[in-house]
C-alpha cells in the first residue's frame, strides 16, 4: 500500500497497528470530523503516546486534507516501538509529513511542539503516561497547541488507570488557566474543546444520542455509544 491510504482503506488494515483503540471510535472520529469541519476548524494533529501510531493514523487520515502531524513517545517499550510506528507512517500516510519527537513529555513545552508544526492542532491525543502529573501536564501542553474549535482526546478516562481520572478532574477544578473543557465521553475517551465551541459541540452530540448525559467536571457532557462497554452509571435523560 502506498503513502496514500485513505480512511477506509487504514480501517480495514488498522489490526494490523498494534496498540489500544476502541473499535466503535473509528466511527465516533468520523462523527467528530464532520462535526469540526462544518463548524470550519481545520489544522494539525497531535499525540502525547503514540506508541506504534495507531491513533495517531486514524486522526489523520480521518482529516482528510492530509495534515501535518507531531508524534511524541519516550518509547519506554525500546525501539522497536517506534520502528514500528515509522513503518506504519510510511505505509499509509507520508513520512515527509509526520515529525516524530522522542521526548518523555514533560521535558516538551507548547512552544516546542508549535514550532514544529505549519498550524495549531486540529486533533490533539493525549495518551502518555497515565499518572496525574502527567496528564495535567500533557492537556495544558493540548489547550496550548490546539486551535478554536480542535478537539483533545483523552484516554482511558474513567478506566481502571485511575490516574487519568484524577488528572482530569484536577486539571478541571482547580486550574485557572484552563482553556478547554470536556463535551462528550465513551469508547474509553474523554472529547474536549476550547471554551467557545463546547455548548456547540456538547448539543452536536447529544443529538445523536439525546438520552445519554452525564457532568464531568461540572461540564454536562454527552455520550457518544449507548452500547459502549466503557459506559458507566450515573449517565442520565435528565440534565438539561
Ligand atoms: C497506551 S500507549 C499509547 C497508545 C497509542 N495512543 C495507540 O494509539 O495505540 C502509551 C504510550 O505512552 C508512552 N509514554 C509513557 N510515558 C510517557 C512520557 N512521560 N512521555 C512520552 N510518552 C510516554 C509509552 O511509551 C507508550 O507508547
Amino acid at each position: 500500500m502506498s503513502s496514500a491510504s485513505t480512511y477506509e482503506d487504514y480501517l480495514r488494515h488498522s489490526d494490523e497497528v498494534a496498540g489500544w483503540v476502541e473499535p466503535g471510535f473509528f466511527k465516533t472520529l468520523l462523527q467528530v470530523e464532520d462535526m469540526v469541519r462544518a463548524h470550519g476548524v481545520t489544522g494539525s494533529v497531535a499525540e502525547i503516546g503514540v506508541h506504534c501510531g495507531k491513533f495517531l493514523l486514524a486522526m489523520a487520515l480521518a482529516s482528510g486534507d492530509r495534515p501535518a502531524v507531531v508524534a511524541v513517545d519516550n518509547f519506554e517499550n525500546g525501539p522497536e516501538i517506534r520502528a514500528s510506528l515509522e513503518r506504519h507512517v510510511a505505509r499509509f500516510y507520508d513520512p515527509d509529513r509526520v515529525t516524530i519527537v522522542e521526548s518523555d513529555s514533560m521535558q516538551l513545552s507548547s512552544a516546542d511542539l508549535l514550532a514544529k508544526l505549519p498550524s495549531r492542532a486540529k486533533y490533539f491525543s493525549v495518551d502518555g503516561y497515565h499518572r496525574a502529573e502527567f496528564v495535567i501536564n500533557d492537556l495544558m501542553v493540548a489547550q496550548d497547541v490546539i486551535c478554536d474549535g480542535g478537539v483533545v482526546i483523552v484516554d482511558d478516562y474513567l478506566s481502571p488507570l485511575v490516574g487519568v481520572t484524577e488528572g482530569v478532574t484536577r486539571f478541571l477544578l482547580q486550574n485557572a488557566h484552563q482553556k478547554i473543557a470536556p463535551f462528550a465521553y465513551g469508547e474509553n475517551k474523554l472529547l474536549m474543546t476550547t471554551i467557545i465551541k463546547r455548548r456547540a459541540y456538547f448539543n452536536h452530540f447529544r443529538k445523536l444520542h439525546p438520552k445519554l448525559v452525564s457532568k464531568i467536571g461540572g461540564y454536562l457532557c454527552a455520550g457518544i455509544n449507548p452500547d459502549d462497554k466503557w459506559f458507566k452509571t450515573g449517565w442520565t435523560s435528565s440534565a438539561s
